[in-house]
């Protein structure tokens, strides 16, 4: 009950503030991105008379979800280009006998999986999926991998047909036909235009604001400038890129050489082993994504930015992987099918 009267209220201060917006900004706005498109799910560019604020939902509220609202909800909140409100679809869960939802949108702080950290207030915690999709303009997907199929199918037909999608979920997906990409699992499902953001990027230490880059994989030009508006902080630098797909699945792939230099740590083979083994595993990304992504160019440049080497040192030396690949050295006690679960979920 609670989070649908927060959900009106935060309704209702967007509309106040665009009322009361409307006669200067009519003025005085100036596109602040070089394209922000009307009709997202397109590669045309607007005129400024078409502009209208975007209005953005997350799809996930785990520890990178949350973490990413903080980002989306401060940057929307100051923006004339974003609606204010910023919807964050929540897998309703009990938490010490309250919903998640009602803890988010009274406490701001998603106390299970980004304790500590205080969410701005026009993030507002939706309980049902259509109820939180409902007229968005852009779609942050931000579940982990194995829930996509199942949100996507409960939200087709339910969006807007020009949506703009993001997705931060790293993984592939394997199917009859083989490996893909999760960005293309979303967009054939739901016919939409897909981007993604990778990066090293730990979530809780870009919730604690400390400095890091990031990388949006945009095959379209035209959407690269609103994106980056969108994301972009003092301390969470974004560059776009067009390899798309490089981007993306550069993200998975880290996984396994992180698993590998986690056996170096468990082996006690000392940090020149590990770094060759994490330079040898660049490499082998390099040439899986010249045999994978078909579709478009593989450029070394794509492998300097944050998605690449970045994000394969961080997971290197702090992901989830390299601990599971010390303990499993150290012990022999996690079995190897763990180990691939881990590389596939992460
Ligand atoms: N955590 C990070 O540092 C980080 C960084 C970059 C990318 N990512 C990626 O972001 C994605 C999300 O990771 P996370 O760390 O936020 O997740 P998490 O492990 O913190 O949280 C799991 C989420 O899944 C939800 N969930 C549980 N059961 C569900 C169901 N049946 N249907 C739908 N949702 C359900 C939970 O409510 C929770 O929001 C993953 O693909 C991950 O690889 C994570």
């Amino acid at each position: 009950m609670f989070v649908y009267v927060s959900y009106s209220a935060a309704r209702m201060y967007d509309h106040k503030r665009a009322n009361a917006r409307k006669g200067s900004e009519a003025r005085s706005r100036t596109i602040k991105s070089a394209c922000s498109g009307e009709s997202l799910g397109s590669d045309s560019c607007p005129s400024a008379g078409q502009m209208a604020a975007k209005r953005v939902c997350i799809i996930g509220s785990g520890n990178w979800g949350s973490a990413i609202a903080k980002i989306v909800g401060a940057n929307a909140a100051k923006s004339n280009t974003f609606e204010s409100t910023v919807n964050m679809w929540v897998f309703e869960e009990m938490v010490n006998g309250r919903k998640l939802t009602e803890l988010i949108n009274t406490e701001h702080e998603n106390v299970k999986y980004l304790p500590g950290h205080t969410l701005p207030p026009n993030v507002v915690a939706v309980p049902e999926l259509l109820d939180a999709v409902k007229d968005a303009d852009i779609l942050i997907f931000v579940i982990p991998h194995q829930f996509v199929s199942r949100v996507c199918d409960t939200i087709k037909g339910h969006i807007k047909p020009d949506a703009l999608g993001m997705s931060l979920i790293k993984g592939v997906d394997e199917g009859p036909d083989g490996l893909k990409l999760i960005s293309d699992v979303i967009r054939e499902k739901l016919g939409i235009v897909m981007t993604v953001l990778m990066g090293a990027n730990l979530a809780n230490e870009v919730a604690e604001e400390k400095f890091c880059e990031t990388t949006i994989g945009c095959k379209s030009k035209a959407h690269g400038p609103l994106l980056k508006e969108l994301m972009q902080t003092q301390n969470f630098r974004v560059t776009v890129v067009e390899e798309a797909d490089v981007v993306e699945i550069c993200g998975a792939l880290k996984n396994i050489v992180a698993v590998g230099a986690g056996f170096c740590d468990g082996l006690n083979f000392g940090d020149n082993t590990k770094a060759a083994v994490i330079r040898l595993g660049l490499m082998e990304m390099i040439a899986f994504a010249r045999f994978f992504c078909t579709a478009s160019p593989v450029s070394p440049a794509t492998f300097l930015e944050s998605c690449g080497v970045a994000d394969l040192i961080t997971t290197c030396y702090g992901g989830r992987n390299r601990k599971i690949g010390e303990a499993f050295a150290r012990t022999g006690k996690v079995g190897f099918f763990s180990v691939l679960c881990v590389v596939r979920l992460l």
